[in-house]
C-alpha cells in the first residue's frame, strides 16, 4: 500500500449524497438534505466552513468541547454538542443519518506540542481514531480531515507536492501524519471516502453580512494576528525569528491561504470524496511571502509603524514552505479568489478592529 500521497485505494463504497449545490446528478437529491458533523466548529477554520455549509442549505451538527474554541463563533443555525471527539460515538450513531464528517478539532501549537507531546497524541491522534471508529460503526460514507503542511517538515522539494517526503519536525505534525495514515488504511480496508486537506498558513477572516469570523488563538502563534496585536497596541513589538536564511531578505518564506478560499475547498472535497479512496490535497497559493513582506503589508494596511526585533532562528523552522496546489486545482476545480496578502491582512484587520478590539 502506498502511504499518504496522491490518491490511494479502490475499496468498497458506502452510500453517499451530493454536497455542492447544483451539482446533483439527474434524479438525485440536490444537496439540501445532507447532514454533516463538523468537529472543531467553534474554532477559526471550522466555524467558517460551518457557515458555508449552512449557506449551501445543509444541516450541520458541531461537535466541540470549547477547549480552545469560542462559543460566539458557533453558528446559531447549527446544533452544538459540547463534547470531545473521544466521545463522538454518542452523536455518530447508526440512526443519526450523517452523510459526512469534517474533522477540524485539534490542538495546533507546534511549539507546545514539543513540551506536552502526550497531550497532543491523546487529543489529536487518539481522539481522531475514536472519531474514525465511530464513523465506521455508524456507516458514515465520507470524512474530510484537516491535515497540515507540518507533515512535510524540512522540504526536500519546492513547491511541495503531496507525494513529497513526510518528515515532521514537531509532535504536532507527527500527530497529524498518523491520522493521515489511519485514514488511508480506513479507506482501503473499510471503504471510507476520505480526504485529507493539508493546509499551509491560513489567514484572513470571513466577513459576510453580519457574520464575522476570524483568528483568535490563545496564545497566538501565527505571524499575521501577532502583527495585528502590535498594530493594535497590545504587544510592544514583533519578533522575527532569524534574518539569515537563504531567502530574498533573509527571513522565512511561507505560503498563505485565505480562510474563505480554504473553506470553499472543503465543500469541493466533500463532493470529490470517493468510496474506498483516500485523497490528499495541499492547499496554499503557491506563492511564498517572506516574514518581512508580511510586515510591510501589515504596516500599509494598519498605518502602524510596527516595531520589529530580529531574534535568533527557532529550531525546526524551515527556510521556505510553499505548496503546490496543482492537484487541488486540477481534481477539485479549486481556484483561490483572495490570493494576495493585502486581501488576507485587510480582512484579518477588519475583523480584529471590529470584533476583538471593540468588544473587549
Ligand atoms: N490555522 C492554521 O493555520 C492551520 C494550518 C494547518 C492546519 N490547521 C488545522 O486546521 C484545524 C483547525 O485549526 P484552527 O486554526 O481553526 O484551530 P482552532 O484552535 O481555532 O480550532 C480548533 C477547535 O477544535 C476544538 N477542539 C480541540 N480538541 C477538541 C476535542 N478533543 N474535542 C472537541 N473539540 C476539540 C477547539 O475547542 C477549537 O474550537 C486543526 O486541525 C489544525 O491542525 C490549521
Amino acid at each position: 500500500m502506498e502511504w499518504v500521497g496522491g490518491v490511494v485505494g479502490s475499496g468498497p463504497v458506502r452510500r453517499r449524497r451530493v454536497i455542492t449545490k447544483g451539482h446533483a446528478p439527474a434524479g438525485q437529491a440536490g444537496g439540501n438534505d445532507v447532514k454533516l458533523l463538523v468537529t472543531g466548529g467553534a474554532g477559526f477554520i471550522g466555524s467558517v466552513v460551518t457557515r458555508m455549509l449552512l449557506d449551501a442549505g445543509h444541516e450541520v451538527v458541531v461537535l466541540d468541547d470549547l477547549r480552545t474554541g469560542h462559543r460566539e463563533a458557533l453558528a446559531p443555525d447549527a446544533t452544538h454538542v459540547e463534547a470531545s471527539i473521544h466521545d463522538a460515538a454518542r452523536i455518530l450513531t447508526p440512526d443519526a443519518g450523517f452523510d459526512g464528517v469534517l474533522h477540524f478539532a485539534a490542538l495546533i501549537a507546534a511549539g507546545e506540542s514539543m513540551v506536552k507531546p502526550e497531550v497532543y497524541w491523546q487529543n489529536n491522534t487518539v481522539g481522531s481514531l475514536a472519531l474514525i471508529n465511530a464513523v465506521r460503526a455508524a456507516g458514515v460514507p465520507r470524512m474530510v480531515f484537516s491535515s497540515t503542511a507540518a507533515v512535510y517538515g524540512n522540504p526536500t522539494e519546492l513547491p511541495i507536492t503531496e507525494t513529497a517526503v513526510k518528515a515532521p519536525t514537531n509532535t504536532y505534525g507527527a500527530t497529524k501524519l498518523a491520522v493521515d495514515m489511519a485514514l488511508t488504511s480506513e479507506a482501503v480496508a473499510h471503504g471510507l471516502a476520505a480526504v485529507s486537506l493539508r493546509y499551509f498558513n491560513v489567514a484572513g477572516a470571513h466577513l459576510a453580512g453580519d457574520v464575522a469570523l476570524g483568528e483568535r488563538h490563545d496564545p497566538e502563534t501565527h505571524l499575521i494576528p501577532i502583527a495585528l496585536e502590535v498594530a493594535a497596541g497590545r504587544r510592544e513589538k514583533l519578533q522575527l525569528f532569524g534574518d539569515d536564511y537563504p531567502t530574498v531578505d533573509g527571513t522565512c518564506v511561507r505560503d498563505y491561504i485565505h480562510v474563505a478560499d480554504l473553506a470553499r475547498a472543503h465543500l469541493l472535497a466533500l463532493d470529490a470524496a470517493t468510496g474506498g479512496q483516500h485523497r490528499i490535497y495541499n492547499l496554499g497559493n503557491g506563492n511564498g511571502f517572506t516574514n518581512r513582506q508580511v510586515v510591510d503589508v501589515v504596516r500599509e494596511v494598519t498605518g502602524h509603524q510596527l516595531p520589529v526585533e530580529v531574534a535568533p532562528r527557532r529550531e525546526g523552522d524551515p527556510a521556505e514552505l510553499v505548496a503546490s496546489s496543482a492537484l487541488a486545482r486540477d481534481e477539485l476545480g479549486w481556484v483561490p479568489r483572495k490570493p494576495t496578502l493585502h486581501d488576507m491582512v485587510g480582512d484579518a484587520w477588519a475583523f480584529y478592529r471590529t470584533h476583538v478590539l471593540e468588544q473587549s
